[in-house]
């Protein structure tokens, strides 16, 4: 049951083209806003640094009194007295995204004398799940997005005693999962991000090309082998439409020349060889490390290919996997106030009031 009496966290969430801000009690979300500067991108094919920070800074205060309104109807008395530490996401980012929610939270505690947590902004993605589902202990999590793709052994979650630790036991080495569909959806003529969409079209077509599993070769297996590599898929995605001879209008033709091949079943391909990578790298490591739980997260966490894939593989093992709520894979305010709620839960130290902002 929740009240006033109970500790409660903010978490402030900056860092790419969304907003968001939360409370969270006892690892349940209390309210939550959230404004995205998506639509403004689009056009562009992609984030702009420039118009994403200008977005937040227009939106801070609605956000903000959007969030206390919020929190004041089932709690008319609420204010910033009740909180009991702000988080706020410190790194990876773009800078000029970071800095506006830096700097607000750092208003916030300076006014208020609130501790504060510059926080990693994978680690929040990394306890999403936890919002709707307990966590073990220890596990292994793999936070795909459109920045990252990361497998990470995630100790002591669920010991007070202790400290949670983070440790990345391999990372991408060019373009991220989301990276490579949005560019590819980019190719197929989708708006930005593409991601949503291409699931979307796989999900009613058959797998008809054999797309590579990059870095899963033995010759890779001593130096990348929990390292994840899509540039080259991308490529390989960009000379297969040439040989199709994709029409300049796919979208409308919904065809690609000569092959029968049709614009559901190259994107069920391309999912596919996706899915399957992350889903091989991830069984390795639950075997190699012996965790029995994986935890997924980030915006390409949402992809129902890879959720397919990576239940069946967790069925025919015996592990456990958790999955967050479609709303917790993309950015968003509440992660990062559950992770704030860990970090004072667990007595880490707050940060100095003027701590940097980092982009990784
Ligand atoms: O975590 P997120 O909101 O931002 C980053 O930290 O990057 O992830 C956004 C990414 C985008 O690349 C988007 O295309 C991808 O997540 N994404 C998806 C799906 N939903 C979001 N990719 C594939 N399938 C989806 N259903
Ligand atoms: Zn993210």
């Amino acid at each position: 049951m929740n009240s006033l009496e109970q500790p409660i966290f903010l978490g402030i969430e900056s860092s790419c083209d969304d907003l968001g801000m939360a409370l969270v009690q006892n690892g349940e979300v209390l309210a939550e806003s959230l404004s995205s500067s998506m639509d403004e991108h689009s056009k562009f094919g992609g984030v702009i640094p420039e118009i994403a920070s200008r977005a937040h800074l227009e939106a801070l205060d609605a956000v903000y009194d959007d969030l206390i309104k919020k929190t004041q109807s089932k709690f008319p008395s609420f204010s910033l007295r009740d909180v009991a530490a702000i988080g706020v996401t410190a790194n990876p980012g773009l800078i000029g995204c970071l800095s506006v929610g830096a700097n607000f939270a750092k208003g916030l505690s300076f006014g208020s004398d609130k501790p504060l947590y510059a926080l990693n902004h994978v680690h929040g993605h990394i306890l999403a799940a936890s919002l709707s589902h307990p966590l073990p202990k220890d596990f292994l999590a793999l936070i795909v997005s459109g920045g990252h793709s990361s497998l990470f052994i995630v100790r002591n979650f669920a010991d007070q005693s202790t400290q949670i630790s983070f440790e990345e036991i391999g990372s991408t080495l060019d373009d991220a999962a989301g990276e490579a569909f949005d560019k590819v959806g980019r190719l197929l003529g989708l708006k930005y991000p593409a991601g949503p969409e291409i699931d979307r079209f796989a999900q009613s077509g058959e797998v008809k090309i054999n797309f590579p599993l990059p870095l899963t070769e033995p010759k890779f297996m001593k130096e990348h082998r929990y390292d994840f590599s899509f540039s080259g898929l991308k490529t390989a995605a960009v000379r297969e439409l040439e040989k199709l001879s994709l029409s300049d209008d796919l979208l409308k033709s919904n065809r690609l020349k000569d092959e029968g091949i049709t614009l559901e079943d190259f994107c069920a391909s391309f999912a596919k060889s996706v899915a399957s990578v992350l889903t091989l790298k991830t069984m390795w490591a639950s075997d190699e490390f012996n965790l029995g739980t994986i935890v997924i997260g980030g915006g390409f966490s949402a992809n129902s290919q890879l959720r397919n894939c990576l239940k069946s593989a967790c069925e025919d093992k015996g592990k456990e996997l958790i999955v967050p709520e479609i709303k917790y894979c993309t950015d968003n305010g509440s992660m990062i106030a559950n992770l704030t709620e860990k970090m004072f839960q667990q007595s880490f130290p707050d940060s100095i009031l003027d701590f940097s902002v980092r982009s990784i």
